[in-house]
């Protein structure tokens, strides 16, 4: 019986390939896709408070005081095409109402200022140059309206919102991503938002985009402004748990093991503390910025960091030099995966040890169609590195094939001791699109990553070990696996807290 089931299966494995795994529910959309492989988006906050020095403009600025002298949108699209982000997503319309196109529906627009004599459109200067630079669109615009007198009174300022919408998803051609919040100042007049219709409508006129809020349908807010996802982070969540505005931030930190619907989490952070440009404030470091990279792209999510714009209409250059800062420091560390050295080995090959389709070397090969995985039914799923040489590293980078579901749960990773001992140096929760995981320098001749659970067999499509030389990771927990920071930097806080509360008590 054992010889004529071992006979079978070689007539039937060199006769037929095995078909891939079974994908696992809930699965993303083909723009849920496109959205994530994007990894880094650039958020433009610009209107009339870029010129006020406000945050929430009031809805009653003049709109002659909209007068950026040098406005360049080629800069803009030019400095996020520079620095790895591959779209862009402008205010269109923020919580003063003020729109920064044409609307037909309002006055209180570049219509009404002198930039352009009234004829300008920076929606659609940036549509255009971003389409010339293969970069992609998105658009925010705020369902909060302080200028617009219909706000308050349900059906008409729905029909206003919609009407404008539809100006913007049918003007400026193709559009990857509509962007909307649930903020609302209090004592604000009561009104419902259509949201279904809106989000109908989205969909409608531009198939390709996604639609961001507070609780999806397509990705939803990582609950925080800082940028942080959790450790722990799904892709899986259940958009009936969720409203707009009132959000459940652990809940969307962390996404949901047993969510029905895939809403991918995006990570909004501005590159200054506040969203429009004010004069005297300054940029994070680009240290600041890898923190935050490994925070959230290095957590299954999309990093959407906010550059605004100043009021000449142009990117400051001590922004433009921080960004360059954090693609050196990115460039440094990810681009020599020290992995590529190794000779690589699974626990087991779905389809056998010659079916390539499955390999552990496909791990190698960057984007997520190519992938590892192993024999079905299986007690145990490991992947192996074998070095020539020693390796030092202490950035991990996993990723699993997510058109096929998120799976793994838990993981952890082992380096090979001197004395032939497996020794574990980091472990994590949740993989997804992409997952980073830092630890103290480690030196060794191999490696095993362990996929302790999953919700069904784990599939891998790249794995990288790299040494990241500018964040000390000695000083990082790996049991926890939230970078700490820099000692100095530590200490100089503890001095300016010391001070600031000695200064306070003084006064
Ligand atoms: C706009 O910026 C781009 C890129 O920085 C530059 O090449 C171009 O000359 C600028 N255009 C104007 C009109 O200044
Ligand atoms: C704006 O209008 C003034 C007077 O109508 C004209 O002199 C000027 O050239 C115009 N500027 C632009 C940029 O069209
Ligand atoms: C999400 O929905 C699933 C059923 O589809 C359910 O098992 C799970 O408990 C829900 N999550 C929460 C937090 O209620
Ligand atoms: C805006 O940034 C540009 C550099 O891109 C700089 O030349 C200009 O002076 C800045 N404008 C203001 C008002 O700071
Ligand atoms: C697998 O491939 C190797 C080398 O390519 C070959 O020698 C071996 O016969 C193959 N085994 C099977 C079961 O096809």
């Amino acid at each position: 019986m054992f010889l004529i089931s071992i006979f079978q299966f070689t007539i039937f494995s060199s006769a037929l390939p095995v078909p891939p795994p079974i994908p696992v529910l809930p699965l993303p959309t083909s723009p849920q896709l496109s959205w994530q492989l994007s990894e880094m988006a650039l958020f433009l906050h610009f209107g009339p408070n870029t010129f006020t020095n406000t945050e929430w403009g009031s809805g009653h600025a003049d709109p002659s005081v909209f007068a950026p002298m040098d406005l360049n949108v080629t800069q803009w699209v030019n400095v996020a095409k520079e620095n790895g982000f591959s779209r862009v997503i402008l205010t269109a319309k923020h919580h003063d109402g003020f729109c920064l196109w044409p609307s037909d529906y309002t006055d209180y627009s570049v219509k009404s200022t002198s930039w352009k004599n009234g004829s300008g459109d920076v929606v659609g200067e940036l549509a255009e140059a971003a389409a010339k630079a293969g970069i992609q669109l998105g658009l925010y615009l705020s369902p909060w309206d302080r200028h617009e007198r219909v706000y308050g009174k349900t059906i008409e300022y729905n029909e206003y919102y919609m009407g404008q919408m539809t100006e913007l998803l049918t003007r400026y051609g193709i559009v990857k991503e509509v962007w909307l919040d649930g903020a609302k100042g209090e004592n604000e007049k009561d009104m419902e938002y259509y949201f279904d219709d809106w989000f109908s409508l989205i969909h409608q006129l531009q198939p390709g985009a996604v639609i961001f809020s507070d609780a999806g349908p397509d990705t939803r807010w990582v609950g925080d402004e800082a940028g942080y996802a959790s450790n722990t982070c799904w892709s899986l969540f259940n958009c009936s748990d969720a409203t707009i505005g009132g959000t459940d931030t652990k809940y969307s930190q962390q996404g949901d093991p047993f969510g029905h619907d895939w809403v991918p989490a995006e990570c909004d952070v501005s590159i200054r503390p506040g969203w429009f440009w004010h004069k005297d404030e300054v940029p994070k470091s680009g240290l600041d910025l890898l923190d935050l990279f490994y925070k959230s792209v290095g957590r299954n999510c999309l990093l959407l960091l906010n550059v605004p714009p100043n009021s000449s209409g142009l990117i400051s250059d001590k922004d433009i030099e921080v960004l360059r800062e954090f693609t050196e420091l990115r460039s440094i560390i990810f681009s020599h995966n020290l992995a590529e050295k190794a000779i690589l080995s699974g626990s087991s090959t779905r389809g056998g040890l010659n079916d390539s389709r499955f390999d552990a070397k496909n791990v190698l090969e960057e984007g997520i169609y190519s992938y590892w995985a192993p024999r079905k039914d299986q007690s145990s799923w490991v992947m192996y590195l074998d070095f020539p040489d020693l390796v030092t590293f202490n950035v991990l980078l996993v990723q699993e094939p997510i058109q096929m579901g998120q799976r793994i749960i838990r993981f952890h990773l082992d380096i090979l001791t001197e004395n032939g001992e497996w020794q574990k140096v980091a472990k994590g929760t949740t993989v997804g699109y992409r997952r980073l995981l830092l630890f103290p320098e480690v030196e060794t001749h191999g490696l095993r990553l362990v996929i302790d659970k999953s919700r069904a067999d784990p599939l891998i499509s790249y794995l990288g070990v790299f040494r990241d030389p500018f964040t000390n990771t000695n000083i990082v927990d790996s049991t926890n696996v939230v970078p700490k920071q820099d000692f100095r930097y530590r200490l100089l806080s503890k001095i300016q807290t010391k001070l600031f509360g000695w200064l306070q008590s003084s006064f």
